[in-house]
């Protein structure tokens, strides 16, 4: 759905009018009754108008949908692109790698992805992290983590991982080995397993339409 919220008003108005003035033909402007009519139709022209919005924003931030990406993303590469339109940077979804060696089918991609979240909530992340912007202000935002990179950079070779999501979740596993900032990471004690999922969820989460959040993101103009 393209319109504005300038669009969808003006055309609530105009409808409310039109279907008053219907209504109360024969009335005058400043009869009881006009007024009634006015009143009723334009609730419930706002009522239906609301109604299709909620939808609108649910299909829109359901996985798969416009917004957010289905949960085999964790199969593609992905990046972040200027949009000059808009003046933010976008996802965009590259093409098939693989992830840890492996194409996930969509049931599959979805049970790890889900098990990602449920770590970390298990760790509580968000008490120092923020998630989409929300959660803590101790430690930095994991909205676009996956994109840092940092990962590539740094971490790789540091760690020896032959690759980006190897280079993750061997740090993740154990933050304190590696050199950090003022600021630490203690060991969350994650399993195998806990750790490949977080770092798919991470992964799920960086291809999200934001709206740019976070601004200034990382370099990817
Ligand atoms: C006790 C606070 C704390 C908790 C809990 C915590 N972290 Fe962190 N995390 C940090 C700090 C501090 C840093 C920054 C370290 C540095 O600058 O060297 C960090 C850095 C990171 C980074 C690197 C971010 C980047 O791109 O630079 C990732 C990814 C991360 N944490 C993931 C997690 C996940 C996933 C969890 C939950 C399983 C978690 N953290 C729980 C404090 C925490």
């Amino acid at each position: 759905m393209d319109y504005g919220w300038i669009e969808i008003a003006v055309a609530a108005i105009f409808v409310s009018v039109v279907i008053t003035l219907v209504l109360s033909r024969g009335a005058g402007w400043l009869s009881w009754r006009f007024w009634r009519n006015a009143m009723v139709v334009s609730s419930v022209v706002m009522f239906a108008v609301l109604l299709w919005l909620s939808f609108d924003s649910a299909a829109q931030t359901r996985p798969g949908g416009e917004r957010i990406a289905p949960w085999t993303v964790i199969n593609h590469e992905i990046g972040l692109k200027w949009n000059p339109e808009k003046r933010w940077q976008e996802p965009v979804i590259g093409q098939e790698t693989g992830f840890f060696g492996k194409v996930y089918s969509p049931d599959e991609a979805y049970q790890l992805v889900r098990l990602g979240k449920l770590t970390l909530q298990s760790r509580n992340c968000m008490e120092c992290h923020t998630f989409l912007g929300n959660g803590a202000y101790y430690a930095p935002d994991l909205t676009r983590a996956w994109l840092d990179p940092w990962w590539e950079e740094r971490i790789m070779p540091m760690v020896g991982a032959e690759s980006h999501e190897e280079a993750m979740k061997t740090w993740l596993q154990n933050p304190p080995q590696y050199p950090q900032g003022k600021r630490r990471m203690p060991n969350l004690h994650l399993s195998d397993e806990e750790a490949t999922a977080l770092v798919a969820f991470l992964k799920w989460m960086s291809a999200i339409d934001t709206n740019g959040f976070p601004a200034h993101f990382g370099d990817y103009k």
